[in-house]
């Protein structure tokens, strides 16, 4: 099976030559690059083998929308992935479930893939953070049942632990729960959705940590933050 490895660079690197040099050393099959917006077109151009995502995107077409990008721009750039819901969005920009539910709608009905990050902020239990992420699946979901048929592969989960991100650490969250919540988020989406969804998980992947989760048939990939912007590190990851 293929996994995905989304290489989520955030509001990295500062200038558009760093990035073209970045793609090009991480243009290889089954990753999808996520730069910022300023180098979506320039970074376009340069993946060989890669695809291009998003890392967010706006609900509406177009409009009087001061400092957001729509989905008929990123189309228009070729970007095939969007990442939503990411928790830094949610905790820097406020972002709440129901305009998250939006964008998710808005960009499965214009056909993006699109990368839907839940995940609990503190980890109490397994058991409270199911239930956590059960509910933010709900809200950030509704009415995506109701869209027709969207092919089953255009929306992927990605299982982000807060607390297991940016932390640098190897081994910041034991696989084994997060593969438990993997086959909890599959199951969800079978009964709610009918949909077989690839759940991929994120929260520091490294070099030395990215195995022991990816070698698991229920986590289908990883979403990459810091180690996305080391070429060495990040090889070793697709390894
Ligand atoms: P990290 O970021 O790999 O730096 O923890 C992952 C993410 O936030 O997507």
């Amino acid at each position: 099976m293929d996994k995905i490895i989304v290489a989520n660079w955030k509001a990295n690197p500062n200038t558009t030559k760093q990035a073209v040099a970045l793609a090009k050393a991480l243009d290889k099959r089954g990753v999808v690059v996520a730069p910022p917006y300023p180098f979506l077109e320039q970074v376009g151009r340069v993946l060989k083998k890669a695809t291009l995502g998003a890392q967010d995107v706006f609900w509406a077409d177009s409009g009087p929308y001061t400092g957001e990008v729509s989905l008929k721009q990123l189309k228009s750039l070729k970007v095939k992935y969007v990442i939503l819901g990411h928790s830094e969005r949610r905790k820097y920009l406020g972002e709440t479930d129901e305009l998250i539910n939006k964008k998710v709608k808005a960009a499965l009905k214009m056909g993006f893939k699109v990368i839907l990050c839940v995940g609990e902020w503190k980890r109490k239990s397994l058991s409270s953070a199911k239930s956590f992420v059960k509910n933010q699946l709900r809200r950030d979901l509704r009415g995506t049942n109701k869209l027709g048929s969207y092919p089953a592969n255009k929306l992927i989960i990605a299982y982000e632990p807060v607390w297991a991100i940016s932390t640098g650490r190897a081994g910041a969250d034991k696989p084994e729960d997060a593969v438990e919540m993997a086959k909890f988020i599959k199951q969800l989406l079978v009964v709610s959705h009918k949909l077989s969804v690839k759940v991929l998980y994120g929260g520091s992947v490294n070099a030395k940590n990215a195995y022991s989760f990816l070698k698991h048939k229920e986590i289908e990939g990883a979403l990459v933050g810091g180690a996305s912007l080391k070429p060495k590190e990040f090889r070793k990851v697709i390894k």
